[in-house]
């Protein structure tokens, strides 16, 4: 993270005007160059005004990711099992960052960012992240599963994001296979799981997650599904960003510890109690072709059953599969 960018945006943090001058003399620098500053938070996405004779402020103020907050909000055990949490003001894509880091066994990697100007989400799609906005969270860490459970690592994930969506008063959320998580019909998070490792090697996992925090209307506006937000179902909650960041990272460790030690089956069993699909009819689309049917929970392997007009169960791998409920 630029530390003079840094230094700014906590002074913005407030939602007070601050004089480029006051600014210019707290942070060393001269009144030309906290401009320069001010237009590169503006070039990020960033809504700073700035009015004669009053100077610069964020509206409504900000809530900063902060490195030493998050870690500290952390339980002990977490605390210890991650290296470092980094935080950035922008990156592409926290999951690409973290993809070609290595970590040792038993080390987990956190990185978080304020906005990602190329975040992606599943099968090639855009991931729209507005700054100091929502949370765009990637884990890294080797993982030991039985071989037939990988598939299912985005289900699992999405079952953690729901126990933390309970334990800050979110009873009604529910999971729609593979990667996603709604509320009241609507996307709050999603889930992006990417792997690397030799054959028969440990696996490294990169877990993506997006969740919604409180999203500006004019980013809503490119997102081509209906979304909803974590503020607007608890007010106030993105002034806790950084709590919630831990809470995530925790809940999701939880998750992996649990499941490394043999408790896939009963994580399956409470996703099938959070499945949004169950009984509906949706349409499923392949690479090449449009399935219809009668969504049926999943199997052990976490792959989506669909009862065909015939009566039959035919199981499909996330891969490059998307579902939705047929209209
Ligand atoms: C989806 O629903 O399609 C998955 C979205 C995953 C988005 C997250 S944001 C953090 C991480 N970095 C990315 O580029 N993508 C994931």
């Amino acid at each position: 993270m630029e530390s003079i960018q840094q230094n700014l945006l906590q002074r913005l943090a407030d939602g007070r005007f601050h004089s480029g001058q006051e600014l210019g003399e707290q942070m060393g620098l001269t009144r030309a160059a906290v401009w320069k500053y001010i237009r590169e938070l503006r070039g990020l996405g960033l809504a700073v005004q700035s009015v004669r004779g009053r100077g610069y402020r964020v509206a409504g103020g900000l809530s900063l990711l902060d490195e030493s907050a998050i870690h500290q909000a952390l339980p002990e055990n977490s605390r210890q099992r991650i290296g470092c949490v980094e935080v950035f003001t922008s990156l592409p894509s926290t999951s690409s960052y973290l993809k070609d880091k290595p970590v040792r066994p038993g080390q987990v990697a956190v990185c978080l960012a304020e906005t990602q100007t190329q975040g992606r989400g599943r099968r090639g799609r855009h991931w729209v992240s507005p700054f100091a906005a929502n949370i765009y969270a990637s884990i890294k860490l080797q993982l030991s599963l039985e071989q037939n459970i990988y598939g299912s690592l985005s289900l699992l994930i999405g079952v953690a994001i729901c126990r933390l969506l309970k334990e800050v008063g979110i009873q009604d959320a529910s999971v729609k296979w593979p990667n996603d998580v709604f509320v009241n019909n609507a996307k709050l998070a999603g889930v992006l799981i990417e792997f690397n490792g030799e054959a028969n090697g440990p696996v490294n996992a990169v877990i993506g997650m997006g969740l919604n925090v409180r999203m500006p209307p004019s980013a809503g506006e490119q997102i081509d599904q209906d979304w909803i937000d974590l503020d607007s179902l608890i007010p106030g909650v993105a002034r806790h960003r950084n709590r919630v960041c831990a809470r995530l990272v925790d809940t999701v460790l939880s998750v992996l510890e649990q499941s490394e030690q043999g408790g896939v089956a009963e994580i399956l069993t409470e996703w099938r109690e959070l499945d949004m699909l169950f009984d509906r009819e949706v349409v499923l689309q392949l690479p090449n072709r449009q399935i219809s049917g009668r969504a049926a929970g999943i199997n052990a392997q976490g792959h989506l059953l669909i009862e065909q007009s015939e009566g039959q169960l035919v199981a499909f791998a996330s891969g490059e599969v998307s579902v939705r409920v047929a209209s």
